[in-house]
């Protein structure tokens, strides 16, 4: 069992996606946070895995160093090593995956397999005021859209998901659309913030229970803009800030109208939000206004925490080493 009297230092690396990071945490606080995106994949239009894992090879290096360095940790301060085991692209979790087992075997300390998902839950535990077990938790990336009944660090229960394209991928795949660059979200919420949302309709799907789906409003939306772009070919360009808030909105209003469909079910009124859609400021502001109408107590983490980050891996990785959950050195990443 860990020594009590003694603090907890973990170092977490990410490497799931296209974004190299690190973190330091001692008992639960983050003492530093690194994050280095990878522009060898703007010109492609998305994230092209070959590349992603070479750049995390280059990054992987001086991104620890650096978080160690911010942190003010040697490596003999450190008491386990927490790292992405799934899901997300296999090339680069080997990366992440390779270098914490040589580091867990060099300095003979345990290591920690995270689950990125239940990371970006997680996030919400760092700093304060933080959610009161059972918590509900809307997680929205780029690959998953999930709404998640965490009863403990360690045991969440899936309630609702998407059966085809992520909340993300409904803004990335709107932004290609209207030809704006990947990853479309930050740009969708930058350009939404000058429009008006309720100028055009794009219909909510009538899916049953707490599950989405977003294919059908993509589909919706490209429709919408070749038919107007065939009548004026500057339509685009020409409302581009209002075809922006209004498809923010829907998603938006989409995701809500799940959550507060959980929260009814559920009776649970400890609210988070969690993954890079989290960052939407659409979707903030809305929260913390239902929220308020409802009377649920509502968490938004930091813009730090929300985009995949190490943070994330060092809080779930601090509450396994509680937990003395460990994995053998022999542990290989999954892609799913
Ligand atoms: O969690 P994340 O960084 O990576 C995954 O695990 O997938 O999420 C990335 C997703 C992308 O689809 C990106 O467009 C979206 O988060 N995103 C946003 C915003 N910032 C990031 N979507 C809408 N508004 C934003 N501000
Ligand atoms: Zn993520």
């Amino acid at each position: 069992m860990p020594d009590n009297s003694e603090p907890v230092t973990i170092l977490a690396i990410e490497s799931s996606c296209d974004d190299t990071a690190a973190a330091v945490c001692r008992d639960g606080e983050m003492l530093s946070n690194l994050v280095a995106g990878q522009q060898v994949h703007l010109k492609w239009g998305g994230v092209v895995p070959e590349l992603a894992s070479r750049a995390h090879m280059q990054h992987m290096v001086p991104v620890v160093d650096t978080a160690l360095k911010e942190a003010g940790i040697g490596l003999p301060e450190i008491d386990a090593i927490a790292f992405t085991r799934s899901p997300g692209l296999i090339g680069s979790l080997l990366v992440g995956a390779e270098f914490a087992k040589s580091l867990a075997y060099a300095l003979g300390k345990p290591l920690v397999a995270v689950d990125h998902m239940q990371a970006h839950v997680l996030a919400n535990l760092i700093g304060t005021p933080r959610p009161t077990f059972p918590f509900l938790c809307l997680t929205v990336s780029g690959g998953h859209t999930q709404i998640v009944v965490c009863h403990s660090p360690d045991q969440l229960e899936v309630i609702g998901k998407t059966g085809d394209d992520a909340a993300g991928e409904a803004f990335d795949k709107t932004a290609k659309i209207l030809g704006l660059p990947y990853p479309g979200g930050p740009l969708i919420d930058r350009h939404g913030k000058q429009g008006n949302g309720e100028r055009f309709l794009f219909p909510e799907p009538q899916i049953p229970g707490l599950d989405f789906s977003f294919s059908g409003l993509k589909t919706a939306i490209l429709y919408f803009i070749q038919r107007e772009t065939a009548a004026n070919p500057h339509f685009v360009a020409e409302n581009l800030a209002d075809i922006c808030a209004s498809v923010q909105h829907r998603i938006v209003t989409i995701l809500l109208n799940k959550l507060k469909k959980a929260a009814v079910q559920t009776g649970i009124k400890e609210v988070c939000i969690a993954g890079g859609v989290s960052a939407n400021s659409h979707l903030r502001t809305e929260l913390t206004r239902l929220g308020e109408a409802l009377g649920w107590n509502t968490y938004i983490p930091d813009f730090s925490y929300c985009t995949d980050n190490a943070a994330m891996i060092a809080i779930a990785g601090y509450y396994k080493y509680l937990e003395q959950d460990f994995s053998p050195l022999s542990v290989v990443p999954s892609a799913r």
